[in-house]
């Protein structure tokens, strides 16, 4: 069986990895081949992870690169039309909820290539947010469904998905953060940025209703004004966010704050080396709140709501919203040691690739 593994965006290089190997080592008739779109370019977006993650260069790179919506999504199903009508897969994996994910599916279903999606079922219930779009529409096309947590099955059933489409199979992105710890805690990263362990808290921000709102970011930038007068803040800069700090005007304002570090995106290692030494975290990451809840560390999502909610129920998550109020109470609360323990979501336990790569093996019986 001959698969496409489909990778795009950053949150996609963590999640394929584990699968990818495992598609690899097996001695089954799997036969995976690794597709890259091109939606994110920069060393610091993509090559970087290849490294840290121990992933082949891809097999096929489609180069689509930034755009519109439309663009994107557009260039990429021209793109990968081609290939599959070359290559002719058995099946399309996808993962997350990227562009990549649904121009994919939407290329594959019409193709009659049946399409996996890892990381189905997940709902914001927002459709203002452009992975919502992508979530739906990847989810309604898509023949075999893994699901990382329980809302993810009761979602896909409430949408009239068939039972028998829906594996309970865990969270991949949690097998490359086990895979990869002990690896990233040899990392110099904290003398390297004149870090001490547990003595900052680590920021990232890219979602658009907040790095795109010329209301929202300074406000934001505010509140970690604040928060950097009580704890050092570090903030890895995705190039979405940068731009706009720099077009809203608003670089002059993190230059002279003494106690913030803005950073570019790092690598996976050096990431992960950050979330582990960490105070706390504060985001609007999807991923990001997952790991948190693995590794136990507080977490403040900017966001109205989360398609993760098991990462609040169960984790070490609060949905903050955008109250800058709540944000620096919050930040006090885990800074004067009263934040809750959390536990570790059912199967998320490092085995999630095995799982999937085990059903669609079965497939072929
Ligand atoms: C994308 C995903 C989002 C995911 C995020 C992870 C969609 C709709 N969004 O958002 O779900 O959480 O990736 O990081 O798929 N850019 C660069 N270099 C790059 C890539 C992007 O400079 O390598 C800049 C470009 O100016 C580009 C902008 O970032 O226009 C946005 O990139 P895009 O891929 O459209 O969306 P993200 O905001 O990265
Ligand atoms: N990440 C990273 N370097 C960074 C920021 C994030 O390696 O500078 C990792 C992070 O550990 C997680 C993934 O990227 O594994 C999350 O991706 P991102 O926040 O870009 O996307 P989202 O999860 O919101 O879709």
């Amino acid at each position: 069986m001959r698969i496409f593994n489909v990778v795009g965006a950053r949150p996609n290089f963590m999640k394929i990895a584990p699968i990818h190997r495992r598609m690899q080592n097996t001695h089954s008739a799997l036969e995976p081949i690794l597709v890259h779109t091109g939606q994110h370019y920069d060393e610091r977006m993509s090559k970087f992870f290849f490294n840290d993650l121990q992933l082949p260069k891809p097999d096929v790179y489609l180069g689509v690169g930034s755009g519109s919506h439309a663009e994107q999504t557009a260039k990429i199903m021209v793109e990968f039309e081609k290939i599959c009508q070359e290559q002719k897969p058995d099946l399309v994996l996808v993962v997350g909820d990227v562009n990549s994910t649904m121009a994919c599916s939407i290329v594959a279903s019409k193709l009659w290539i049946p399409v996996a999606h890892v990381e189905a079922g997940l709902r914001s219930f927002d459709r203002q947010m452009p992975e919502e779009i992508n979530r739906l529409v990847t989810d309604a096309l898509a023949d075999h469904l893994f699901v990382t947590e329980k809302s993810g099955e009761e979602n896909l059933l409430r949408e009239g998905v068939h039972p028998d489409k829906i594996h309970f199979t865990g969270n991949v992105m949690i097998d490359s953060l086990i895979g990869f710890m002990e690896k990233a805690r040899q990392m110099d990263t904290l003398s390297r940025f004149g870090l001490v362990e547990e003595e900052f808290v680590l920021v990232t921000l890219h979602r658009p209703s907040n790095v795109d709102d010329p209301q929202i970011l300074p406000r934001l930038l505010n509140a970690l004004q604040t928060i950097q007068e009580r704890i050092t803040v570090v903030f890895p800069i995705h190039p979405r966010a940068r731009k706009n700090l720099e077009s809203f005007g608003l670089m002059n304002q993190v230059d002279h704050l003494p106690n913030l570090k803005l950073v570019p995106p790092l690598g996976y290692l050096d990431f992960i080396n950050l979330e582990m030494n960490c105070r706390f975290v504060i985001t609007d990451s999807g991923g990001l709140q997952e790991e948190t809840t693995y590794l136990g560390k507080p977490c403040l999502t900017v966001r109205e709501n989360t398609e993760r909610p098991i990462t609040a129920e169960l984790g070490t998550n609060e949905i903050v919203g955008t109250d800058t109020e709540k944000l620096i109470t919050l930040t006090d609360k885990i800074l004067n040691d009263q934040w809750k323990k959390g536990q570790i979501p059912p199967l998320w336990d490092g085995k999630a690739s095995e799982r999937i790569v085990q059903t669609l093996e079965n497939l072929q019986e």
